[in-house]
């Protein structure tokens, strides 16, 4: 079966018994903060397991299904081998008080004989360990289905899950195989897991499961094959060619994972989810060793110009320093900080190479040479932020709010495939770099320039505000916004004409810019334009 019909399947299946179809949620949680991306399909609905909000009015039904992507970095070191990925979909069924086991296991039983056609190879349950008794229950709901059917006994490592970072609904699984992997997982959700690691009943018991869609791909495409087929011969990487070697199935996880998570506004920087962003994307790179390559398989993943967009940008920053990154292993002994710094390799991935080269690395060092960087680039912040107009001459900061009003300008004439890719100001001048793949009309350079004019004739107020990175992107903020000073940006607004990312310094109101003049229009390379200008 293709994956389109497996996912329609699925959610039919469900929605005929009662439950109620709901799309996936985006990769970065919403009002959790346990876990930096999704990591389950259940994730979106632990208000509901734990009575913190009400099923039958959100969804006017106790079960809902979903088909969610799903981002897992803990399996990063086996992604290459035949199953593991770092994104995913998942199918789930999920109830909040509704059904219990019996309902649960049947339907998954149905599903996987019935709807698609496949035979269990095996089922495993709860065996019981530390003060969580055996699942019995599930045990002999099984065995009333299909006598015949092996159902195989397992602890808390294998049979036990959640919760989803440090508390969180969990309970005992029952898990089912097919061709010797894990299809399917059913969660009874019994217990809230406390952060002391604790667990409590809790009121209402829940039903999560999970099956992988990639999984449920390739053994329904190619029953009986597994070991000779993998995930990656399925329809879901064709993007990719369908990969056969490691190195080619690791670009496709990872660029497949960068793409959706770009696509819910996660851009590539040093902390948190931006830097396990740009991990994924410089280990496709360092293995893949080919910018165009990487593009061509992120442009048969999606046509969205500003996904490709931010790709390409960090593609091409990392590309640059690669290969004399690459050299420094050649010497037979490296030092992680300074590929840190000076060619931009994550330690994650120094370590990787180092490791197949029989490299040793000073783990000690590395971490106390990062902490003395963070701060003495955290104090370098904080004197210019505290520096704030003193640092800048007045004409700098009339050439900082200005180069604002152009940015704006320019996608307003010239469409919104315009980014900034550079910015330079002196007290003579302002100097902005952006792509475009052709000349300016003059007509356009008029426009561009009557536009800013009138916003400074308007007189309008600029004011910031420090806000998360995600709600910033959210509100549709423009500029460049790799780095990140903490977990909050500044925006700067100017009324409602321009929102942009940036430290500042900027004036209080437009009206004190004087006149706006563009002095040059010029290519800088391919694609990339520069104009300079004048505030007269
Ligand atoms: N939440 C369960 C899992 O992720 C179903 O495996």
């Amino acid at each position: 079966m293709q994956s389109n019909e497996i996912r329609e399947k699925f959610l039919e299946f469900f929605e005929k018994r009662g439950h109620k179809r709901v799309p996936s949620s985006s990769l970065v949680p919403e009002n959790d903060s346990s876990v930096l991306f999704t990591t389950a399909g259940m994730q979106q609905f632990k208000p509901y397991y734990l009575g913190k909000r009400d099923a039958i009015k959100d969804f006017g039904s106790l079960n809902t299904v979903s088909v969610q992507k799903c981002v897992r970095t803990s399996d990063i070191e086996e992604v290459g081998d035949e199953r593991h990925l770092t994104f995913f979909e998942m199918l789930g069924n999920f109830s909040f008080g509704g059904y219990w086991k019996k309902e649960a296991i049947q339907y998954a039983y149905d599903f996987i004989t019935k709807e698609v056609g496949l035979k269990i190879d095996y089922v495993t349950v709860f065996e019981g360990e530390t003060g969580v008794p055996a699942d019995t229950e599930s045990e002999d709901i099984w065995k009333a289905i299909d006598p015949n059917l092996v159902v195989k006994k397992f602890g808390r490592a294998d049979n036990f899950w959640g919760p989803t970072g440090e508390e969180g609904p969990c309970g005992p699984t029952t898990e089912i195989y097919v061709d010797g992997i894990e299809i399917w997982n059913i969660v009874f959700n019994e217990f809230y897991h406390n952060s002391d690691k604790s667990l409590k009943s809790l009121d209402i018991k829940g039903v999560d499961t999970g099956m992988g869609l990639e999984r449920l791909a390739l053994v329904s495409c190619f029953p009986g094959q597994v070991g000779k087929k993998t995930i990656f011969d399925t329809d879901l990487f064709t993007f990719a060619d369908n990969p056969q070697t490691k190195e080619e199935r690791i670009i496709a996880d990872h660029m497949r994972a960068a793409v959706h998570m770009i696509g819910d506004g996660v851009v590539p920087s040093n902390t948190e989810r931006g830097y396990v962003l740009r991990r994924l994307i410089r280990r496709a790179l360092a293995i893949g060793k080919e910018e165009r390559k990487i593009a061509r398989i992120s442009g048969n993943l999606t046509k969205d110009e500003k996904i490709l967009e931010i790709l390409q940008r960090e593609s091409f920053k990392f590309s640059e320093t690669l290969e004399a990154g690459l050299k420094q292993f050649e010497k037979g002994v490296v030092d992680p900080f300074m590929l840190f710094t000076t060619y931009g390799f994550p330690i994650e991935l120094t370590d990787e190479i180092a490791r197949e080269k029989g490299i040793t690395i000073d783990h000690k060092k590395f971490d106390e040479d990062f902490k003395k960087h963070q701060e003495v680039s955290k104090a370098g912040m904080e004197q210019k932020f505290k520096g704030g107009l003193a640092g800048h001459s007045e004409m700098e900061v009339k050439y900082h709010t200005a180069t604002h009003l152009l940015h704006q300008a320019l996608r307003e004439v010239l469409g919104e495939d315009v980014f900034q890719k550079g910015s330079n100001i002196t007290p003579e001048r302002l100097r902005f770099d952006f792509s475009f793949p052709r000349k300016m009309t003059d007509e356009e350079k008029k426009k561009v320039e009557d536009l800013v004019n009138e916003k400074i004739k308007e007189a309008l107020p600029v004011s910031y505000e420090d806000i998360p990175m995600e709600e910033a992107k959210g509100k549709g903020a423009i500029g460049l916004f790799e780095e990140k000073y903490g977990s909050k940006v500044r925006v700067y607004k100017i009324a409602d004409f321009s929102l942009e990312f940036c430290g500042g310094p900027h004036v209080e109101n437009t009206s004190i810019l004087g006149k706006f003049r563009i002095t040059k229009e010029e290519a800088t390379s391919t694609g990339v334009r520069r104009i300079k200008a004048v505030l007269e």
